[in-house]
């Protein structure tokens, strides 16, 4: 038998103990869902339990007597849990489907069956460490603010910030939406008047990092992130993904 994740031990433990869970907590656990697509996708009609679609959030289920299918397939046999990373390029979206019909990062997982998710977003512009699990639970705990896990971009801007600018990516730079967390920043290499910025920073907010620079007076011209925590890329080339080993997927928990 495959070893259960945290997420499927809490959902057998309930199970043992006859508790009842919220929907949305069994899809995620299950590894259908992060626990927030997990409430898009009760709220699209796409989920039913005992055979009757729940559109409401909070219903409560049973898992030891209640049948939960999501798209009319039965929820029945665990779906193996998988931890992909990918070096994502430019040109790609960090979503399941694209309304504009551009490529998403789903299309580099060539002979990956699973349904799985990612971890965050890059942007369609920005290329690098893209972390893609269908373990609900564990992307969000790697998603919660709680637990401002480290990452690390290379940014390329125009001209070379001043220390002045250093000082104020690290202190705390105001964006419309509130003032950044304290980051790491330093230059990397300068050349030909250009310089590379090394920012880590652990929010995740929409285009934080180039925002950021734009606020200091440096827009990003090219932007790659090169490490998740204590995951980078080495080994990978652009649009190559591996697996993480089962020791990186204990190490990503303890985060
Ligand atoms: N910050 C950005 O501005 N873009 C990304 O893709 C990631 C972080």
């Amino acid at each position: 038998m495959q070893a259960l994740s945290p997420a499927n031990v809490f959902v057998y433990n309930k199970l043992m103990n006859g508790e009842k869970i919220r929907l949305q907590k069994y899809l995620a656990a299950y590894g259908v869902a992060s626990r927030r697509a997990a409430e898009q996708m009760i709220a699209a009609g796409r989920v039913a339990v005992n055979g009757r679609i729940v559109e409401q959030m909070g219903v409560l289920i049973d898992p030891a007597q209640d049948q939960v299918s999501v798209d009319g397939q039965p929820l029945t046999s665990r779906p193996a849990l998988r931890y992909l990373l990918l070096f994502k390029p430019t040109g790609y979206i960090c979503s399941v489907h694209d309304e504009r019909g551009r490529r998403t990062v789903l299309d580099l997982l060539d002979g990956v069956e699973e349904r799985v998710y990612p971890v965050g977003r890059l942007d369609y512009d920005t290329s690098g460490l893209l972390l893609l699990t269908n373990d609900g639970a564990l992307t969000h705990r790697l998603l919660h603010p709680s637990h401002q896990v480290e990452k690390t971009y290379l940014a390329e801007v125009a001209g070379v910030p001043s220390q002045q600018a250093l000082r104020r990516l690290r202190q705390g730079v105001l964006l419309e939406d509130g003032l950044t967390a304290p980051a790491r920043a330093r230059l990397s290499s300068v050349q030909h008047g250009k310089a590379t910025v090394e920012l880590t920073i652990h929010e995740g907010r929409n285009r934080q990092v180039r925002r950021m620079l734009a606020a200091v007076g440096y827009p990003v011209q090219r932007l790659r992130r090169v490490a998740l925590g204590f995951l980078t890329l080495d080994g990978l080339h652009s649009g190559q993904w591996r697996e993480l080993s089962a020791a990186e997927v204990a190490r990503l928990r303890k985060l």
